[in-house]
């Protein structure tokens, strides 16, 4: 682990995800660097979207812009899930008004059998680079979380080839060719795992992982094609507390809070808090889950919700967040009422 970075001075977030006892919950927003950001937007006028993920000194600007503007308790690296299906060499261009888009997806068992997980740490050095220097900009701030995408998730898009709402053709793949698909998933486990540990090693004291669409799985195809190597994964990364993030698997949480090995679970805003902590018996850290389009509505019900939020989770043991990300057209005031909310939480 590195020694020379500068000394933590809010460090509510490593200790509620180590289930020590804290004065109020953490408060992060997923994705909350870009998109709804007027400083963000300025930099998006200059330079491509993968120009800005590849330059440290701009990755490194837009980490800060929500630390500066809203004062979050945690930071996250300004990157991609998109990253490792490009070093593994998928084309993947993000076009304004569009999302991701894929030149050339996998469609056949041959290109399937290709895809090899090597040097991932080194192909990926521009994400490193970005990760310690942001580190040291960030001058002990808040602690700096790391990510990535679940294998599921990453094949969804690389055998799709662009964003979808039901991802048709990554799931005919899976179904008409689970040997050649279980192959991309278990090479996208092992880069996820060096990508992961390089990570850490470049500055990252929390790692995430998206499995953003573990929902359009039914619960035996979960268990066959998504959970075991989110198991993988989780078991593999013990140097910083891990959370998982998959959404729409409300049936497997249980599972997910014992046997997982992750510090934390993120849920999504279609699961009550009453029922996530049934399941999961406070046996892992719970994130969420506020319904990010009430992120939209007026800032009196953002800020009822939120404390009602707080007080149905509980303070302890908990990181206040959205249930997915923040969307584009959320006033910035409106982000600024949840993270207050949550700040001034008392009980
Ligand atoms: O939290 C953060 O803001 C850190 C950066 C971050 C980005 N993407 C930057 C980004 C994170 C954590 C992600 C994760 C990501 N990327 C996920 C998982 C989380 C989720 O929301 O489910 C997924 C599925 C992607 C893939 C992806 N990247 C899509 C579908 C898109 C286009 C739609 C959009 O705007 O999200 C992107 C582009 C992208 N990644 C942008 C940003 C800021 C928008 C680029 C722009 O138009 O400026």
């Amino acid at each position: 682990m590195p020694q020379d970075f500068p000394e933590l001075k809010n460090d509510l977030l490593l200790r509620a995800l180590k289930g020590e006892e804290v004065e109020r919950p953490p408060v992060w927003m997923m994705r909350q660097a870009g998109r709804y950001l007027p400083q963000y937007m300025k930099i998006r006028e200059k330079y491509s979207f993968f120009e800005r993920v590849q330059t440290p000194e701009l990755a490194c600007e837009i980490t800060q812009q929500p630390i500066d503007e809203l004062e979050p308790d945690a930071a996250i690296l300004f990157c991609d899930i998109l990253t490792i299906p490009k070093a593994l060499g998928i084309d993947v261009e993000l076009v304004k008004g569009k999302g991701p888009v894929i030149d050339n997806p996998i469609r056949t068992t041959d290109h399937a059998f290709s895809i090899l997980s090597e040097d991932i740490p080194e192909k990926l050095d521009y994400v490193m680079d970005a990760m310690r220097l942001t580190r040291k900009e960030l001058n002990g701030r808040v602690p700096l979380i790391g990510f990535a995408g679940a294998p599921w998730t990453l094949f969804c898009y690389m055998v799709q080839g662009e964003g979808s709402k039901n991802f048709a053709k990554a799931k005919q793949f899976l179904f008409s060719e689970p040997d050649a698909a279980q192959h991309v998933l278990k090479e996208l486990t092992r880069a996820t795992i060096s990508y992961l540990k390089a990570q850490i090693e470049a500055g990252a004291q929390v790692v995430q992982l998206f499995d953003s669409w573990a929902g359009i799985l039914g619960p035996e195809d979960f268990n066959r094609y998504a959970w075991p190597y989110l198991q993988e994964i989780a078991e593999a990364i013990d140097e910083v507390p891990l959370i998982l993030y998959p959404k729409g698997t409300w049936y497997a949480l249980e599972r997910i809070g014992f046997k997982s090995g992750a510090e934390a679970l993120g849920i999504d805003w279609t699961i009550t808090p009453e029922y996530a902590r049934e399941a999961t018996r406070n046996n892992i850290v719970l994130q969420g889950n506020l319904d990010p389009s009430r992120l939209l509505g007026p800032p009196e019900e953002i800020e009822r919700l939120t404390k009602r939020m707080i007080d149905r989770f509980g303070v302890q043991n908990y990181v206040a967040n959205l249930g997915h990300g923040i969307l584009p057209d959320v006033p910035v005031d409106n982000a600024r009422r949840f993270i207050d909310t949550v700040k001034e939480y008392e009980k």
